[in-house]
Protein backbone atom coordinates (compact mmCIF):
# COMPACT_ATOMS: atom_id res chain seq x y z
CA UNK A 1 0.00 0.00 0.00
CA UNK A 2 0.94 3.46 -0.33
CA UNK A 3 2.93 5.46 2.07
CA UNK A 4 0.65 8.21 2.44
CA UNK A 5 -3.00 7.35 2.38
CA UNK A 6 -4.51 8.83 -0.47
CA UNK A 7 -7.70 11.10 0.59
CA UNK A 8 -9.92 10.21 -1.97
CA UNK A 9 -9.76 6.83 -0.37
CA UNK A 10 -12.59 5.65 2.16
CA UNK A 11 -10.30 2.77 3.27
CA UNK A 12 -13.98 0.70 2.96
CA UNK A 13 -13.87 -2.51 0.56
CA UNK A 14 -17.41 -3.27 -1.05
CA UNK A 15 -17.74 -6.55 -3.52
CA UNK A 16 -19.72 -7.67 -5.80
CA UNK A 17 -21.91 -10.70 -5.40
CA UNK A 18 -21.42 -13.96 -6.78
CA UNK A 19 -23.62 -13.94 -9.87
CA UNK A 20 -23.13 -10.26 -10.79
CA UNK A 21 -20.86 -9.53 -13.53
CA UNK A 22 -19.86 -5.62 -13.88
CA UNK A 23 -19.87 -4.67 -18.09
CA UNK A 24 -19.04 -1.22 -19.96
CA UNK A 25 -17.64 -0.85 -23.06
CA UNK A 26 -15.74 1.95 -24.72
CA UNK A 27 -14.98 3.73 -27.86
CA UNK A 28 -11.05 2.99 -29.25
CA UNK A 29 -9.90 5.50 -26.82
CA UNK A 30 -10.89 4.68 -23.97
CA UNK A 31 -13.89 6.59 -23.68
CA UNK A 32 -16.79 5.13 -22.27
CA UNK A 33 -19.83 4.16 -24.07
CA UNK A 34 -21.90 1.95 -22.24
CA UNK A 35 -21.95 0.82 -18.53
CA UNK A 36 -24.43 -1.93 -17.09
CA UNK A 37 -26.42 -1.31 -13.92
CA UNK A 38 -23.97 -3.49 -11.89
CA UNK A 39 -21.25 -1.04 -12.83
CA UNK A 40 -23.10 2.07 -12.36
CA UNK A 41 -24.08 0.34 -8.62
CA UNK A 42 -20.55 -0.66 -7.82
CA UNK A 43 -18.81 2.60 -9.47
CA UNK A 44 -21.42 4.91 -7.46
CA UNK A 45 -21.37 7.03 -10.96
CA UNK A 46 -24.61 7.70 -12.73
CA UNK A 47 -24.38 7.19 -16.71
CA UNK A 48 -24.30 10.84 -17.50
CA UNK A 49 -21.30 11.25 -15.20
CA UNK A 50 -19.88 8.22 -17.05
CA UNK A 51 -20.86 8.13 -21.03
CA UNK A 52 -17.71 10.34 -22.85
CA UNK A 53 -15.20 10.05 -20.02
CA UNK A 54 -12.42 8.06 -19.68
CA UNK A 55 -12.70 4.68 -18.28
CA UNK A 56 -9.61 6.04 -15.78
CA UNK A 57 -12.51 7.23 -14.23
CA UNK A 58 -12.93 4.62 -11.94
CA UNK A 59 -8.60 3.77 -11.63
CA UNK A 60 -7.47 3.20 -8.35
CA UNK A 61 -4.45 4.95 -7.27
CA UNK A 62 -2.54 1.77 -5.87
CA UNK A 63 -3.17 -0.23 -8.88
CA UNK A 64 -0.04 -0.69 -10.77
CA UNK A 65 0.52 1.40 -13.99
CA UNK A 66 1.92 -1.75 -16.18
CA UNK A 67 -1.20 -4.03 -15.56
CA UNK A 68 -2.91 -0.97 -17.69
CA UNK A 69 0.29 -0.81 -20.20
CA UNK A 70 -0.27 -4.46 -20.61
CA UNK A 71 -4.21 -4.48 -20.82
CA UNK A 72 -4.06 -1.81 -23.43
CA UNK A 73 -1.41 -3.36 -25.30
CA UNK A 74 -2.85 -6.89 -25.59
CA UNK A 75 -6.37 -5.42 -26.76
CA UNK A 76 -5.13 -3.02 -29.12
CA UNK A 77 -2.96 -5.75 -30.82
CA UNK A 78 -6.37 -7.38 -31.17
CA UNK A 79 -6.33 -9.86 -28.37
CA UNK A 80 -8.04 -10.38 -24.98
CA UNK A 81 -6.54 -10.30 -21.70
CA UNK A 82 -7.70 -11.41 -18.15
CA UNK A 83 -6.55 -9.32 -15.17
CA UNK A 84 -7.54 -8.83 -11.68
CA UNK A 85 -8.52 -4.95 -11.01
CA UNK A 86 -8.57 -2.77 -7.78
CA UNK A 87 -11.70 -0.15 -8.48
CA UNK A 88 -12.30 3.18 -6.71
CA UNK A 89 -15.95 4.17 -6.33
CA UNK A 90 -16.76 8.01 -6.51
CA UNK A 91 -17.47 8.31 -2.85
CA UNK A 92 -13.29 6.56 -2.06
CA UNK A 93 -14.59 2.74 -1.26
CA UNK A 94 -12.77 0.45 -3.41
CA UNK A 95 -13.51 -3.09 -5.32
CA UNK A 96 -11.43 -5.63 -6.83
CA UNK A 97 -13.02 -7.84 -9.59
CA UNK A 98 -10.86 -10.35 -12.43
CA UNK A 99 -11.86 -8.51 -15.55
CA UNK A 100 -11.66 -10.17 -19.23
CA UNK A 101 -11.13 -7.01 -21.35
CA UNK A 102 -11.49 -7.51 -25.14
CA UNK A 103 -11.76 -5.56 -28.56
CA UNK A 104 -15.01 -5.07 -30.21
CA UNK A 105 -15.15 -5.32 -34.06
CA UNK A 106 -17.38 -4.55 -36.77
CA UNK A 107 -18.00 -7.33 -39.81
CA UNK A 108 -15.20 -6.13 -40.92
CA UNK A 109 -13.22 -7.79 -38.51
CA UNK A 110 -11.82 -3.65 -37.62
CA UNK A 111 -11.68 -3.04 -34.47
CA UNK A 112 -14.80 -0.58 -33.42
CA UNK A 113 -13.84 -0.18 -29.69
CA UNK A 114 -13.33 -2.72 -26.58
CA UNK A 115 -15.63 -4.08 -24.09
CA UNK A 116 -14.68 -5.87 -20.43
CA UNK A 117 -16.89 -8.39 -18.25
CA UNK A 118 -15.67 -8.53 -14.19
CA UNK A 119 -17.08 -11.04 -11.66
CA UNK A 120 -16.03 -11.19 -8.39
CA UNK A 121 -12.50 -12.68 -7.45
CA UNK A 122 -11.69 -15.24 -4.73
CA UNK A 123 -10.63 -13.28 -1.76
CA UNK A 124 -7.75 -15.55 -1.17
CA UNK A 125 -6.26 -14.77 -4.64
CA UNK A 126 -6.69 -11.67 -3.76
CA UNK A 127 -5.31 -11.34 -0.26
CA UNK A 128 -2.82 -13.76 -1.12
CA UNK A 129 -1.34 -13.47 -4.44
CA UNK A 130 -2.41 -10.16 -6.02
CA UNK A 131 -2.08 -7.53 -3.19
CA UNK A 132 1.58 -8.61 -2.79
CA UNK A 133 2.49 -8.63 -6.22
CA UNK A 134 0.58 -5.36 -6.82
CA UNK A 135 2.33 -3.52 -3.64
CA UNK A 136 5.92 -4.82 -5.25
CA UNK A 137 4.91 -3.07 -9.01
CA UNK A 138 3.17 -0.35 -7.16
CA UNK A 139 6.64 0.30 -5.22
CA UNK A 140 8.95 -0.21 -8.01
CA UNK A 141 7.39 2.08 -9.91
CA UNK A 142 6.73 4.99 -7.21
CA UNK A 143 10.19 4.39 -6.10
CA UNK A 144 11.81 5.66 -9.71
CA UNK A 145 13.63 8.73 -10.98
CA UNK A 146 10.94 8.96 -13.28
CA UNK A 147 7.33 7.57 -13.73
CA UNK A 148 8.86 6.01 -17.70
CA UNK A 149 11.68 4.55 -15.20
CA UNK A 150 9.21 2.66 -12.72
CA UNK A 151 6.90 1.59 -15.24
CA UNK A 152 10.07 -0.08 -17.28
CA UNK A 153 10.97 -1.36 -14.09
CA UNK A 154 8.08 -2.66 -12.88
CA UNK A 155 7.72 -4.48 -16.57
CA UNK A 156 10.65 -5.61 -16.28
CA UNK A 157 10.07 -7.28 -12.76
CA UNK A 158 6.50 -9.16 -14.24
CA UNK A 159 8.13 -10.17 -17.74
CA UNK A 160 11.21 -12.15 -15.63
CA UNK A 161 8.15 -13.63 -13.03
CA UNK A 162 6.28 -14.74 -16.07
CA UNK A 163 9.38 -16.14 -17.82
CA UNK A 164 10.37 -17.87 -14.67
CA UNK A 165 6.78 -19.44 -14.43
CA UNK A 166 7.01 -20.24 -17.74
CA UNK A 167 3.53 -18.44 -18.50
CA UNK A 168 1.98 -15.66 -20.12
CA UNK A 169 0.19 -13.03 -18.13
CA UNK A 170 -3.43 -14.48 -19.07
CA UNK A 171 -2.16 -18.06 -17.65
CA UNK A 172 -0.95 -16.36 -14.65
CA UNK A 173 -3.66 -14.48 -13.84
CA UNK A 174 -6.24 -17.58 -14.80
CA UNK A 175 -4.16 -20.35 -12.85
CA UNK A 176 -4.48 -18.38 -9.82
CA UNK A 177 -8.31 -19.60 -9.68
CA UNK A 178 -11.00 -17.97 -7.89
C1 LIG B 1 -13.05 -1.79 -22.05
C2 LIG B 1 -12.15 -1.17 -21.02
C3 LIG B 1 -12.43 -1.32 -19.67
C4 LIG B 1 -11.62 -0.76 -18.70
N1 LIG B 1 -11.96 -0.93 -17.39
C5 LIG B 1 -11.21 -0.35 -16.43
C6 LIG B 1 -11.58 -0.46 -15.07
O1 LIG B 1 -12.57 -1.08 -14.71
N2 LIG B 1 -10.78 0.15 -14.15
C7 LIG B 1 -9.66 0.84 -14.51
O2 LIG B 1 -8.99 1.37 -13.61
N3 LIG B 1 -9.29 0.95 -15.79
C8 LIG B 1 -10.04 0.38 -16.75
N4 LIG B 1 -9.66 0.50 -18.06
C9 LIG B 1 -8.36 1.13 -18.36
C10 LIG B 1 -8.43 2.63 -18.41
O3 LIG B 1 -8.73 3.01 -19.74
C11 LIG B 1 -7.06 3.27 -18.01
O4 LIG B 1 -6.04 2.79 -18.86
C12 LIG B 1 -6.65 2.95 -16.56
O5 LIG B 1 -7.69 3.29 -15.67
C13 LIG B 1 -5.37 3.69 -16.16
O6 LIG B 1 -5.59 5.03 -16.19
P1 LIG B 1 -4.41 6.07 -16.42
O7 LIG B 1 -3.76 5.63 -17.71
O8 LIG B 1 -5.05 7.39 -16.50
O9 LIG B 1 -3.51 5.89 -15.26
C14 LIG B 1 -10.47 -0.03 -19.07
C15 LIG B 1 -10.17 0.13 -20.43
C16 LIG B 1 -10.99 -0.43 -21.40
C17 LIG B 1 -10.64 -0.26 -22.85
Amino acid sequence: MSDRRDARLSGNEIYLEPDEIIVTKTDTTGKMTYGNRTFYKLAGYTEQECIGKQHNIVRHPEMPRVVFKLAWDTIKDGREIFAYVNNRSKNGDNYWVLAHMTPSRNTAGEITGFHSNRRAPDKKVIEESIVPLYDHLLKLEKSAASPKDGLDASYAYLTELLASKKQTFNEFTLSLGG
